[in-house]
């Protein structure tokens, strides 16, 4: 049986990886965007990319740059969108996709955080349409979250599910279009609470990241927090949640901590400042170490 073919907009960091995916699975996939020069190098960084992780080089010669939209939607059987986080485009591409895409394709966005329900209320078949949120980079971590509105039919949700399965990917079903999903609330559920305790001086940044890093974020990997609160007991659980919950961070915005960094300009990675000081060399290590740990769990 031949497999689902494929069609990725936008050859961006997002989606020249998803390409990647789907071509090592075995899959046809057409890729297209509208910076040419992002076109061009699509196939060169899978092919370096293969090459750097030891997976099958040939699998670059399934992957098909189009410039034109229509062409590469045209007989996909599943869409993916990995443009600009940007809500405007992205409805106006789908509404495009929508008129050159088959009936029966479903159509999938890669935004991180915008409510796909938001994205995909425009369109007239909606009971194919759904968010997938891949993590960077898509083709080392393994969760896509597959995202439905209330119009996703079942057999929309059914299909994407097994094929990011069969394509070696772990997909998770998220019932309801909330923001951030699963993976970023609980991501930015302990990011707000990191802020915090360097805001009320309990510690200081790096302390936050040494503590994780050497206690718990060992664990995280193969212990979920509700398996290891069954593993401690939901009664010693209820019991810490009663002391310590009262006092951790609630607040519903952002930290005022962290609107003064953007306000003096301590943007991070890309001013050299942020929660802590970055040198050029610092930030090439922390990407690397980022890397190499991914690729050997892999
Ligand atoms: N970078 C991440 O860590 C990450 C993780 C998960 C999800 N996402 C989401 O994935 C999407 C893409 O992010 P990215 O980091 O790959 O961005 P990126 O800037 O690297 O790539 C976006 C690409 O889209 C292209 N593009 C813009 N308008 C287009 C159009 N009309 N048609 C076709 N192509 C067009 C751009 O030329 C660019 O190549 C965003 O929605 C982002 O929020 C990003």
């Amino acid at each position: 049986m031949t497999k689902p073919r494929i069609a990725v907009v936008g050859a961006g960091l997002m989606g020249h990886g998803i390409a990647q995916v789907f071509a090592l699975a075995g899959h046809d996939v057409a890729i297209t965007d509208t910076v040419a020069a992002n076109l061009d190098t699509a196939k060169a960084r899978i092919a370096a990319n293969l090459r750097d992780l030891g997976d099958d080089e040939s699998a670059v010669s399934r992957v098909w740059p189009v410039a034109d939209l229509g062409e590469c939607v045209r007989n996909a059987d599943f869409v993916v969108e990995a443009v600009l986080e940007d809500m405007a485009l992205k409805r106006r591409l789908f509404a495009e996709i929508e008129t050159h895409a088959r009936r029966d394709a479903v159509l999938a966005s890669n935004t991180s955080v915008m409510p796909i329900t938001e994205i995909m209320q425009g369109l007239r078949h909606r009971e194919r349409a759904l968010g997938t949120h891949w993590w960077n980079p898509p083709f080392l971590v393994p969760l896509v979250e597959v995202i439905g509105t209330q119009w996703t039919s079942s057999e929309a949700i059914d299909v994407t599910m097994k094929l990011h399965a069969a394509a070696g990917k772990t997909p998770a079903h998220v019932k309801k279009d909330v923001p951030g999903f699963i993976g970023n609330r609980l991501q930015h559920a302990l990011w707000r609470e990191a802020i915090s305790l360097v805001e009320h001086g309990i510690c200081d940044a790096e302390t936050v990241d040494a503590v994780i890093k050497a206690a718990f974020g060992r664990r995280l990997a193969v212990l979920g927090p509700l398996e290891n609160a069954d593993l401690v007991g939901t009664d010693l659980t209820l019991a810490i949640h009663r002391t310590v919950l009262p006092d951790i961070e609630a607040r519903r915005g952002p930290s005022p901590y962290l609107e003064r960094l953007v306000a003096d300009g301590k943007l991070g990675f890309k001013s050299g400042r942020g929660f802590r000081n970055w040198t050029p060399e610092q930030q090439a290590a922390l990407r690397s170490r980022v890397f190499e740990h991914l690729k050997k769990s892999r």
